[in-house]
């Protein structure tokens, strides 16, 4: 199929895959997977997250990028243009729905993110020894200030995304990504250098198989899997549609979720020898970015340079995530409801802005509020996290799977030998549906 004039399309295969990392790479490798591997006890959960890439993550996210370069339309369009009939036409509403429900929180966490970045630019940080803390506490709850930092990253991945695909989007992550990977790698060699970093090696790959015995290990993965890699929000298959058609699709599918899961491990390299060397809990939960780590920086020769160069990498791989987000809702509104591209944009930003001040002021002036027992940005969370992704997620498999004709699948996804071609069949049509179906049940309570 022909794309229709004028639509955008990334300048090559190089350019496509820095975006494409520039939005998989974000918060979620360094602050999420970092938290959410020491609750679930390091090494073994490391083992059973790359199953949950290998098998569900690459099926998915060719199946995703087949769709889209297909169709040539963002994720929305493009399964109201391949669906038959029915609700298999809705498929594709879900993932938009989750990226514009995360990016309102989403930007919040980057906005502290950037406050970070610039304490450490000023040197007000890092603060003297114990005090990180009740600072953090009190910045979230502040009335104002948190609401300037989320404003200013939103504007920030507005101003690149308002240059458009190729010119905005893929010029910046063909600076900002090599940028991510040098420094971080840099911060996984000095904390390689820490006393006692060895024991942190060891809790991320001795595993301890006995957490494999608990069953929220699993969902732990899967979830996180999602998250990071961005499957079933609507990101890949917008991306993919920008693809000209000569491009090999399972090559970049693979290297896309080996260089995000690789990126996410080298970031646990630098996080856990450093707190394995200062003394500290793996286990922290959302606090481990802006609590442990900054109390870390105090005490650590150099800390100074190392929560800069730290907070620098937490606010680009936020700011390249930011804009994937971004994306998807402005291009949903620019093909599904000829909304012009500059009035998109700013009906996203500003009301991504505006829904995601409440996530914000949930931890301050509105703190009383909870949903179901939680701050009102845990509740969005959850809600995209554990309901709309799933859900997205299930939809997708099965319509890859079973509505898809098969030929017309393969064909799209263009795996040539016909041992993977059956093995992806097999992940879409069985493996990946089973293991959602398992999380979802779970997430809202069934079992
Ligand atoms: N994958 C991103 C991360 O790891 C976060 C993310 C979730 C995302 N859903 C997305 C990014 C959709 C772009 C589009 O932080």
């Amino acid at each position: 199929m022909q794309a229709s004039p004028g639509r955008a399309q990334w300048t090559s295969t190089g350019g496509f895959v820095l975006a494409t990392l520039g939005a998989a790479i974000g918060l979620g490798n360094i602050w999420r997977f970092s938290y959410v591997t020491g609750e679930n006890g390091g090494g073994a959960f490391l083992v059973v997250y790359f199953g949950a890439v290998l098998a569900v993550g690459i099926p998915l996210l060719l199946g995703e990028f087949a769709i889209g370069r297909d169709t040539r339309r963002e994720a929305a369009s493009a399964f109201r243009h391949l669906a038959r009939h029915g609700l298999w036409r809705h498929a594709g509403i879900l993932g938009v729905a989750a990226s514009f429900a995360i990016l309102t929180y989403y930007a919040v966490i980057s906005g502290w993110a950037l406050k970070y970045f610039a304490g450490f630019v000023t040197l007000a940080y890092p603060l003297p020894q114990g005090e990180a803390p009740k600072a953090f506490e009190a910045f979230i709850a502040a009335p104002f200030e948190p609401t300037v930092w989320h404003a200013v990253v939103l504007a920030a991945a507005v101003a690149i995304v308002a240059g458009g695909v190729e010119q905005g989007i893929e010029r910046a992550c063909k600076v900002l990504m090599p940028l991510l990977v040098a420094v971080v790698v840099l911060l996984a060699l000095y904390s390689l250098t820490l006393p006692n970093a060895s024991a942190g090696l060891r809790y991320l790959f001795v595993p301890d198989w006995s957490v494999l015995e608990r069953p929220q290990v699993y969902l732990a993965a899967l979830g996180q899997a999602f998250f990071s890699l961005g499957l079933a929000m609507g990101v890949l298959v917008t991306y993919g549609s920008y693809l000209p058609s000569h491009i090999r699709l399972p090559q970049a599918a693979v290297a896309i979720a080996l260089g995000d899961t690789l990126f996410a491990v080298v970031a646990s390299i630098v996080i856990f020898p450093a707190v394995f060397s200062f003394g500290m809990s793996p286990a922290q939960g959302p606090g481990l970015a802006f609590v442990v780590l900054p109390e870390i920086f105090v005490r650590m020769t150099g800390g100074a340079i190392v929560g800069f160069a730290f907070f620098g990498l937490l606010v680009i791989a936020a700011l390249t995530s930011l804009m994937a987000l971004l994306e998807v809702c402005v291009a949903y509104l620019v093909e599904r409801w000829n909304v012009t591209r500059a009035r998109a944009i700013a009906l996203v930003a500003g009301a991504g802005f505006a829904l995601g001040v409440p996530s914000s002021l949930g931890f301050g002036a509105w703190s009383g509020v909870r949903i179901a027992g939680l701050p009102i940005l845990d509740a969005v969370d959850f809600a995209a996290s554990n309901v709309l992704l799933p859900l997205s997620g299930l939809a997708i498999a099965l319509f890859l799977g079973w509505h898809w004709r098969k030929e017309d699948a393969l064909d799209a996804v263009g795996v040539r030998s016909p041992v993977l071609a059956n093995v992806w069949c097999l992940a879409v049509r069985y493996v990946a549906p089973a293991m959602i179906a398992i999380v979802l049940l779970r997430s809202v309570g069934v079992f």
